[in-house]
């Protein structure tokens, strides 16, 4: 592997050095993000890659023992040369995950092409892995001795699975008790440092900013473009598994955007490069109690984001000041998606119903379902139409939440439309004395 490619500013489109890159990865003229683009794509067809080669190449490396071929990330380096040396490489076997068919949601819904690319298959259970080895391994090539990120849990797991394979320390900043149990035990089972600030996720990140200026330590936040370059290939898998033929809209939830943004990247290179015809629409679903990029879009046009202040039970999401936002929009308006936002309780029964087909996500993957339901109600997507949600993490991250909503503490506030279909996906577990007969009992119930 060797180094091609270039970091260009979104803003001014100033190319930087990779090595004369800011420690906190934004633009010392505009303040913007960076984000990795590849010179030779674009210019005399012969130096591009060649797609029905690389469709080959990349299938023959699932039969590989090869760690950079079995890495679902790196079976795709081609589009992400990124590296000196492929024996900078930290992978853990990430991405190569499943694309599942939701039959009982598309019956419901009079969508029969409905599917859930479930990123929260990967090794710590979410999405994140897939940007992580490739930014991680950069930090590697880079001499690193520590990593950071601020994190609503999701991120800091993964980065401290990811540096401890790596042999790197990590610093962790979290918002104090806003963060699902199961991420802040991977991140001590991973042995990072890790703390926990009385602030939100905005406030960790604006901390964590003047740390990066202050002390030696390599940023891992979404702010990272190599980041994006992992997350990126979620694309390439959902082409492959659908045999090269996209969906006609790609469903994803937005927190501090540079998942949408990744995930356009993807597709957007791919159509540059021949291997698809098109993109499918990129729309992102926000909660309603963290809606910066919705409002963004429909008060300002996407011109402008004023930060809210983040308030869902869904905490992955919980994010009032998305860093990636301009890079969101410019994926939303390339691909022609929209921005939607969704209730408390339409996450709540969205996530059940995903639980209930067998297949289970973490509370804020699930506002892609609920997004759905909006876009059919509106008429932007069609009973023919292909769609694919994207689940970002796994359903064991949050079990307070699934045990809440199953023993009718959440959500909270009544909603009448939700109401009795929520009350039919509650599945109570019953305490019982332990004998044959009771359980016959409970059984009957369900008879005929
Ligand atoms: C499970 C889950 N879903 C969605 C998101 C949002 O992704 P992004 O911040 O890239 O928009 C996150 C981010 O933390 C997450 O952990
Ligand atoms: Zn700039």
């Amino acid at each position: 592997m060797s180094e091609s490619y270039q970091l260009r500013c979104i803003g001014c489109a100033q190319v930087v050095e990779p090595r004369a890159m800011p420690g906190n990865f934004r633009c010392e003229q505009c303040g913007e993000l960076f984000e990795v683009v590849y010179p030779t794509w674009t210019g005399p067809k012969q130096a591009r890659p060649n797609p029905s080669a690389l469709r080959w190449l990349w299938k023959e490396r699932r039969m590989s023992l090869e760690t950079a071929d079995r890495s679902g990330v790196w079976r795709f380096r081609e589009m992400l040369p990124i590296l000196a040396s492929e024996k900078s490489i930290v992978s853990i076997a990430e991405g190569n995950t499943p694309l599942y068919d939701l039959p009982r949601a598309g019956e419901r819904l009079g969508v029969a092409r409905l599917h859930a690319k479930h990123q929260g298959m990967n090794p710590t259970g979410s999405f994140k892995d897939t940007g992580m080895t490739t930014a991680i391994s950069v930090a590697r090539e880079n001499g690193a001795a520590w990593v950071a990120c601020a994190s609503t849990g999701n991120t800091s797991a993964s980065m401290a699975a990811y540096a401890a394979r790596s042999g790197m320390r990590s610093l962790v900043l979290l918002p104090d008790g806003e963060i699902a149990w199961g991420k802040l035990a991977q991140a001590m089972d991973y042995g990072a440092l890790t703390l926990q600030l009385a602030t939100d996720f905005d406030g960790c990140v604006r901390v964590l900013m003047e740390v990066v200026r202050r002390a030696p330590v390599y940023l891992l936040n979404s702010v990272n473009p190599y980041r994006l370059e992992g997350q990126k290939t979620a694309a390439f898998e959902i082409a492959e598994q659908m045999d090269w033929q996209v969906p006609d809209h790609l469903i994803v939830p937005g927190g501090n955007l540079a998942n949408s943004s990744a995930l356009g990247k993807g597709f957007l290179e791919m159509k540059q490069l021949g291997l698809v015809a098109k993109a499918p629409r990129i729309s992102v679903i926000q909660a309603e109690g963290a809606n910066a990029l919705v409002r963004s879009v429909n008060e300002f046009g996407g011109k402008k984001l004023e930060p809210v202040e983040a308030k869902t039970r869904a905490t992955a999401i919980r994010i009032g000041n998305p860093a990636s936002w301009k890079k969101a929009v410019r994926v939303i308006e390339a691909t022609g998606g929209w921005v939607e936002q969704v209730s408390e309780a339409e996450i709540a029964l969205a996530k059940a119903e995903i639980g209930a087909e067998g297949i289970g996500c973490e509370p804020a993957s699930a506002v892609t379902l609920g997004g759905l339901k909006k876009l059919i109600a509106q008429g932007k997507v069609a009973s023919e139409d292909s769609v694919v949600l994207l689940l970002t993490g796994h359903t064991l991250k949050d079990p307070d939440y699934t045990i809440q909503y199953h023993r009718g503490e959440w959500p909270k506030e009544a909603d009448a439309a939700l109401g009795s279909a929520i009350a039919a996906t509650r599945r109570n577990a019953i305490r019982i004395e332990a004998s044959a007969e009771n359980v016959l009992r409970e059984l009957e119930k369900f008879a005929g």
